[in-house]
């Protein structure tokens, strides 16, 4: 069966919500900002909601709802490593907060000192670039012609440091320009140098299947994360999968309840794994919440998400192409995440037009990736444009305008926003009068926004009633 849109659609949560634009008429918001985060699954809600039932302290009571609460918990890493094609016999699932914390764990589970040398790459989000600085030597790889990662700088970087370089740590897909990297390709060379590889798969997840194959094929993944918020349960859970040795070794970074079999004032046994990792009571509503979600996606087939996707992404491009003044940044393969700048308009100018006037969530700036942003802005030479000391003007800093699509995004919301951008990229001069620049919220706000802000008040404060 194909994938259809419309009933995915029908179960995501606010599809229907109304907004007011400066014009004063309300419009259905618009949501192209799912890099960011998606919005909950309608099914994981309900679900999620009638497990509250068994809510209870998991690993430690011996009522029945601990008991209950305990073995679903179990269960749902489970379900995390079965999505990944994670093998469980050799490899552990650790629950976390999100893809930062889980990359910082790592940093601090891995044996790792100055001398060593871990290989990340200018396309990466900050959480995927400053665990490592603080730990090892960072070198990164570079992008070819096209705008790839370079395979042929990352063999010289890894012939060249053989043996210092402890992890090849990299990106599935961009969160600025959606680009998709050859993750098992990339494997397959580092375990060449006995190097295993990281992916962070925040942008990746939502989006394609992933496989990180058996432990002996030398393609294979040694380590991912990614954060439930990107796959439609923003409950607060992520993960961290890798092989059990890293974590069995050493003591783990947070020390506490429920990470010990036994203490004595001057030993401590340390618990099996995944508890080792997972100090303090775990989030049990938030793993089952992704669990949740990853069974929906499963059922309903990733490879029939990510064809639909590509069709999406395809129609956008094809579409913002042809808007004057525009430029595209990234290049294909690549996942439902496009960023642009319009000629003479600054990006969080653009992304305000969009907001007030039509309703679209977008993201602007540099997006969390400061090195990969410049770079393709081609400012990654010239002396910084902008810094915390110049006056706190943070208009000056560079950016882009990105949108995310996600598998419940339709072709009319892509028609309803280009037509939107046409219309800004060919008023500038309107755009440029009829908003101004707010230093003491660092955002772009259209001169006559009285009604707006009272609006934005109200509807915050009618959540606290
Ligand atoms: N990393 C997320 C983004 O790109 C928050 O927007």
């Amino acid at each position: 069966m194909v994938f259809d849109p419309h009933s995915f659609r029908k179960n995501i949560a606010g599809i229907k919500t109304q907004v007011p634009t400066i014009s004063g008429k309300k419009m259905a918001y618009i949501n192209f900002d799912n890099a960011a985060s998606t919005p909950p699954l309608i099914s994981t809600i309900k679900e999620t909601q009638a497990f509250m039932q068994w809510y209870s302290g998991v690993h430690r009571g011996t009522g029945y709802k601990s008991i209950i609460a305990s073995k679903a918990y179990d269960f749902c890493h489970q379900i995390v490593g079965k999505f990944v094609k994670a093998n469980l016999e050799n490899n552990t699932v650790i629950m976390v907060k999100n893809t930062t914390e889980a990359i910082n764990k790592l940093s601090y589970r891995l044996p790792l000192n100055k001398n060593d040398i871990v290989i990340s790459s200018v396309m990466e989000h900050h959480s995927n670039d400053l665990p490592w600085r603080q730990k090892a030597h960072v070198e990164y790889i570079g992008l070819d012609e096209a705008g790839n990662l370079c395979m042929e700088d990352l063999e010289k970087k890894l012939r060249r440091l053989y043996p210092r370089v402890k992890l090849l740590a990299i990106c599935g897909a961009s969160n600025v320009t959606g680009q998709l990297n050859k993750i098992h390709d990339f494997a397959y060379l580092a375990h060449k140098y006995d190097t295993p590889i990281f992916v962070d798969a925040a942008q990746l997840i939502p989006h394609n299947p992933i496989d990180m194959k058996d432990d002996h094929d030398p393609y294979h993944i040694d380590y991912l994360a990614f954060s439930g918020h990107k796959i439609y349960s923003p409950y607060g859970s992520g993960c961290l999968i890798g092989p059990k040795k890293t974590f069995m070794a050493n003591e783990p970074e947070y020390k506490g309840g429920g990470t010990v079999k036994m203490v004595l004032p001057h030993k401590i046994w340390w618990a099996d794994l995944p508890e080792k990792e997972e100090a303090g009571s775990p989030n049990v509503i938030g793993a089952f919440a992704l669990a949740k979600s990853l069974q929906l996606m499963e059922s309903i087939g990733m490879e029939k998400v990510a064809a639909y996707e590509k069709f999406l992404t395809d129609y956008a491009l094809a579409k913002l192409k042809n808007i004057p003044g525009i430029t595209i940044f990234g290049t294909s393969p690549r996942v439902g995440v496009i960023s642009f700048n319009l000629a003479g308009l600054h990006h969080a100018l653009v992304g305000a037009a969009l907001c007030y006037e039509a309703g679209i969530g977008v993201r602007t700036g540099c997006f969390c990736a400061q090195p990969y942003v410049r770079k393709l802005l081609l400012l990654d030479k010239k002396p910084v444009l902008a810094s915390p000391s110049l006056n706190d003007n943070w208009s000056k800093m560079p950016g882009m305008v990105r949108i995310s699509l996600g598998a419940y995004n339709t072709t009319k919301e892509i028609d309803i926003l280009v037509k939107h951008l046409h219309r800004i990229a060919l008023n500038r001069r309107h755009y440029l009068k009829e908003y101004y620049y707010s230093t003491a919220k660092n955002e772009f706000l259209p001169r006559n926004n009285n009604e707006l802000n009272k609006w934005i008040d109200r509807t915050v404060m009618a959540n606290f009633e």
